[in-house]
This record gives structure tokens, C-alpha cells and sequence, in this order.
């Protein structure tokens, strides 16, 4: 038996269980505060392929990964969305698969993702009344992407997160809509801080709310936040007895936002990005066209592990160099 190397690590004792893959950067939505214009440019045809997926994949997983998301931009844009998501599955080790998405499609395609492996699904919702979601995304589908969430709770998911970046003067007033849908279903709606990001910093100055403003509200309603599991995200969770859902709160401009940071991120061109606000990714891409290099892949993701810095720097205006958040998928 050869000897497993140590699970990853970082200066600061964090691990990472927990894995962030980008598939392709191409995105049919035209979100506001991402892609206003609709993705203009892209690297899709030279996305990384299946043989290249799972070799990152089956590194991580012997360093100690058992978690997958799968995200874009819009990952089921790619044709072989089934096979990647069989791929991930049978990576030993992996347990978890979860898909992020903007839900286009989602009632007519859900049920072959459970099928071809998906665990768990996150979908962006921005808004739940129909014209404030076409505004917000470009799209009127949100009633599609409801009947998506039915149905995968109709074949068996336990339960569907949510994310809501929050809107100062278009989605901000839709709480009590919110709180009403998941009175009666297991859904987490993870409302999210806006982010600045280098191509949206006019939208940022003009939408940017802080989420303190949605914990005082939940707070007035009864609702109590959770005690943090160890392995918690990077939501702050609330409850309420009398709803089946619950709220998650992310606040990247929160003090010790990073301090449980327990992910790492690699982009559709093979990058490995060790912070979503680091200036630079790293290429790994050499290293993944044959099996032989799996050691040779290891170290060098144990390597690049040492460079990663304790917090980013938002709150000092430093967005690294990323442009939008379609490249690496939030
Ligand atoms: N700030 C906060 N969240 C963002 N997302 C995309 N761009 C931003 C931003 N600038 C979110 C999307 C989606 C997830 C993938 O990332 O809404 O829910
Ligand atoms: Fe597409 Fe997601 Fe960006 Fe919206 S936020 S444009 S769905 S990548």
C-alpha cells in the first residue's frame, strides 16, 4: 500500500474538504451585478475535458477532499454535464456532489442530474416575483426553475439551497416572500452579500446592502441563528420553529469571514484559485494530461497551498483580479 499523503493543510490549520470546480465560464444569464451584457467572452471550447476532471478530482480526493461543487458560470451549458457528473461520483472518496446553477431548465433536467450522481443542488434565485427576476437576470423563468425545485424534492432530494444576493432597492423588500415559500419546504435561502468585483464596482456603490440590515428583520420575526457546526460554510444560519426552511446569511465583509475558509477553487482552464479574490490562479493544466502525473499534481497543489493568504482584502477595495464572479462561479 503506498502512503497516503497528510490531508491539506494551510498555514493558518485550515483544511479543505471541500472542492470548487468550474467547468466552463460560458453563462446564458445576463445577472446585473455579473454579466450585464451577457457573457461577451469566453474560454469554453478550451474548458477543461472529463480525463482532465477527474485527475484534479481523484489529487483532491487523496489530499483529503470529499466534497465537490460543480459550478460555471452556467455548468450545465456543457454538453457532457451527465458524464461529468458521473466522473466526480465515482472518484473514490467523493461523497459529495453538489451542483450550482442558475436553474435554466431545472423541471426538465433535474431528475437525469439526481440520476447521473448529483447530492446536493444550489440554486440562484434573485428574486421571487417574476418581473424583479427578469430584471435582475435578463430571464423570465423563474416559474420553471420553481417547478425544477419541486420536482427534485418529488424525486427524493432531502433538501435545496438557495442563493439570493441582496439587492439594495430591488429584491431588499422580499423577506416576508421569501420566509412565506419556505414555511412549508426544506429549502435554505442563503441571502448573500454583494460583492464588488472589478467590472461591477458603479452596480456595487449603487446595490451593495449590508446583510446586518436582513439579520435585524429575521431577528424581529422570531427567528434564532443557529450554533455553527464545526464544518459549517461561510453562512450564518437562522431558524424558526414554525418554518420547515431556514436562512443563511453570508457577509464576505464580515470581520473573520475567512477565518473557517475551507475551500479552494479551480477554474474551467485548469487554474487552481486559492482565494475567489486572489490577484492570480495557478496552472495545474500541465500536470493533468495523463494519469502518470498524479504525483507530480499532488505536490504541486501541496505546494501552492503555502501560498495561501489568511483573508482577502475587500475591505480595502482589493478585488483581485476578478472581473466578474461567471469565471469561477461565486
Ligand atoms: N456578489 C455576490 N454573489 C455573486 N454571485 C455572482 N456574482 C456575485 C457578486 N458580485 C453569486 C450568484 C450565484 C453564485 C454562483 O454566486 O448569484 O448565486
Ligand atoms: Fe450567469 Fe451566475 Fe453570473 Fe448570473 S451570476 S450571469 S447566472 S454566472
Amino acid at each position: 500500500m503506498p502512503i497516503l499523503p497528510e490531508p491539506l493543510q494551510d498555514r493558518q490549520g485550515r483544511t479543505f474538504p471541500y472542492l470548487r470546480l468550474s467547468v466552463t465560464d460560458l453563462c446564458n444569464f445576463s445577472c446585473q451585478y455579473c454579466l450585464p451584457d451577457g457573457c461577451t467572452e469566453t474560454s469554453h471550447k478550451t474548458a477543461i475535458g472529463l480525463d482532465e476532471i477527474r485527475r484534479i478530482v481523484t489529487a483532491f480526493a487523496i489530499l483529503g477532499t470529499n466534497k465537490v461543487r460543480i459550478s460555471g458560470g452556467e455548468p450545465s451549458l456543457r454538453f457532457d454535464f451527465m458524464d461529468i457528473l458521473q466522473t466526480v461520483r465515482n472518484v473514490p472518496g467523493i461523497d459529495t456532489v453538489a451542483v450550482t446553477t442558475n436553474g435554466y431548465k431545472l423541471d426538465k433536467r433535474v431528475g437525469n442530474w439526481l440520476s447521473a450522481g448529483m447530492t446536493h443542488l444550489n440554486v440562484s434565485i434573485d428574486s421571487l416575483e417574476p418581473a424583479m427576476f427578469q430584471r435582475i437576470t435578463g430571464h423570465n423563468r423563474l416559474d420553471e426553475i420553481l417547478r425544477g425545485i419541486d420536482h427534485a424534492f418529488a424525486m427524493g432530494l432531502p433538501k435545496v439551497k438557495v442563493n439570493t444576493v441582496l439587492l439594495k432597492g430591488m429584491n431588499d423588500k422580499e423577506l416576508d416572500r421569501f420566509l412565506g415559500w419556505i414555511k412549508d419546504q426544506p429549502v435554505t435561502v442563503r441571502m448573500i452579500e454583494l460583492m464588488e468585483t472589478s467590472d461591477s464596482i458603479d452596480f456595487f456603490n449603487r446595490h451593495h446592502l449590508s446583510g446586518q440590515v436582513i439579520r435585524q428583520q429575521l431577528a424581529d420575526r422570531g427567528w434564532t441563528q443557529s450554533i455553527r457546526a464545526d464544518n459549517a460554510g461561510p453562512a450564518q444560519e437562522f431558524w424558526h420553529p414554525d418554518y420547515q426552511g431556514q436562512i443563511g446569511l453570508i457577509m464576505p465583509y464580515s470581520k473573520d469571514f475567512c477565518a473557517d475558509c475551507n475551500r479552494l477553487r479551480v477554474n474551467s482552464q485548469g487554474e487552481l484559485q486559492l482565494c475567489l479574490f486572489a490577484e492570480q490562479g495557478h496552472n495545474l493544466r500541465h500536470l493533468l494530461q495523463s494519469d502518470d502525473q498524479l504525483p507530480l499534481l499532488i505536490h504541486r497543489i501541496q505546494e501552492l497551498l503555502n501560498l495561501k493568504d489568511d483573508k482577502h482584502f475587500l475591505d480595502y477595495g482589493l478585488t483581485g483580479s476578478t472581473r466578474n464572479l461567471s469565471i469561477i462561479g461565486g
